[in-house]
């Protein structure tokens, strides 16, 4: 009987989000579900301190590392506007992507990664965690039982504090936006919800408390989409919140149909308190130190980390879990699984594309002062 072919994963990008990739992967190496092969960054104290917790193999060079590695998957961590240029080398070079939210930056760029997949025989997986919140995968099912009836509108919302575009993302921030660093969760999300794609925009953006501090981008997005299903819903996101938040995020959802709606809250979920000290970090920047007693509202469904029986570093939650997902489906084609097979089952690149399309659009709308701007379906 021929053995299981485990998957050899390879990460690009190391900083904030790709060290929740190499945890991801690390636990599942460890109980043998994959192999860590190889890390890309191209800054070396990046790679030096990934390299002692992870013992991964690091690179400068994504050609070397893909020719020296040949990994079954490559999973994409660097900033959004880089994501295409390393998907499509990744899978010309023989692997499958997941590629972190977005897909790309503009519609085309998601067309021609989808179309490099196809001619290359690999599958483009997308990082849209927000699918694996086990309050969003209670809506989903109570919405396909038709517990809500027909959804008719709903609103979501997002809000980091201001130090996400100011000390996570100094490098990029001002080529990002609320819309491409937060909507696109949100836009994922309604779309799997309500199994519809999006078929007409109108936002508005504002600006000054980002641009008054040297990063020229909108501090706030607010846009309202309308479905092919006839649902609409308004999306608020914004990420220059003050710092004294009790927490990085505001975040939830409201839906409403003909019989029944839901409100999930996802940030506060009931613990709630006022502390000193550290309290940590949900993605495992450094602790977030107290300066006085402060409240404070942990979100333990995104991440969770505790120790295993042998006193090793444990990861949960849905940050992780949908990092994990991707090596759970190379393993399944690896062993002569069909991709097609788990159609819908994961974030696809037509799910990106989709997505793409709605920021897209959001941006253009806020350009124009809030025209309406419409998504055309794709052809066949
Ligand atoms: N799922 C989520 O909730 C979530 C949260 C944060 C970030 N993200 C996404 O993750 C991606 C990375 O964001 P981040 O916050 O980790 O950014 P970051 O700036 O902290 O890290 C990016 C890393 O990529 C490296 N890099 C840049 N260009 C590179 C290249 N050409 N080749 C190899 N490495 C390169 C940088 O040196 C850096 O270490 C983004 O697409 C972002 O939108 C997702």
């Amino acid at each position: 009987m021929s053995s299981k072919r485990v998957p050899r994963i390879a990460v690009v990008g190391g900083r904030t989000w790709g060290h929740m990739h190499l945890r991801a992967f690390s636990q599942l190496q460890r109980n043998g579900r994959c192999e860590l092969v190889g890390l890309v960054d191209l800054d070396e104290s990046v790679l030096a301190e990934r390299k002692s917790e992870f013992g991964v193999p690091t690179f400068t060079s994504l050609d070397e590392m893909l020719s020296s590695c040949q990994p079954d998957g490559v999973s994409i961590a660097v900033p959004d506007h880089l994501h295409r240029a390393v998907a499509a080398t990744a899978m010309k070079a023989g692997s499958n992507v997941l590629i972190e939210k977005p897909m790309d930056i503009t519609s085309d760029g998601c067309r021609e990664l989808l179309q490099i997949a196809k001619a290359n025989g690999k599958f483009i997986q997308m990082e849209f965690m927000k699918r694996k919140d086990p309050y969003h995968i209670d809506l989903e099912q109570r919405i396909a039982r038709g517990q809500l009836g027909n959804v008719q509108y709903g609103y979501a919302w997002m809000e980091d504090r201001i130090e996400v575009p100011r000390d996570w993302l100094p490098r990029w921030a001002s080529e990002s936006s609320p819309a491409w660093f937060l909507g696109v969760h949100l836009f994922d999300l309604v779309r799997w919800l309500i199994k519809s794609d999006a078929t007409a925009v109108s936002a508005v953006g504002h600006k000054g408390k980002l641009s008054g501090i040297g990063i020229d981008t909108y501090d706030a997005v607010n846009a309202r989409v309308q479905f092919e299903s006839g649902a609409s819903f308004h999306f608020d996101v914004s990420w220059h919140i003050p710092d004294g938040n009790e927490a990085i995020v505001n975040q939830g959802i409201k839906v409403v149909g003909s019989e029944g709606w839901l409100t999930v809250d996802s940030q506060d979920r009931g613990a709630r308190g006022c502390l000193k000290g550290s309290v940590g970090s949900a993605v495992g920047k450094s602790d977030r130190v107290l300066p006085e007693n402060a409240m404070f509202t942990p979100n333990l469904g995104l991440f969770i980390q505790s120790n295993d029986r042998w006193g090793q570093p444990e990861f949960a939650g849905y940050g992780i879990e949908s990092i994990q997902d991707f090596a759970l489906n190379l393993g399944y084609v690896l062993n002569g699984g069909n991709i097609a097979d788990l159609e819908g089952k994961f974030p696809s690149g037509i799910d990106g594309l989709e997505v793409t399309k709605i920021a897209e659009a959001v941006q253009t709308s806020m350009g124009r002062g809030g025209e309406l701007i419409s998504i055309a379906r794709e052809s066949k």
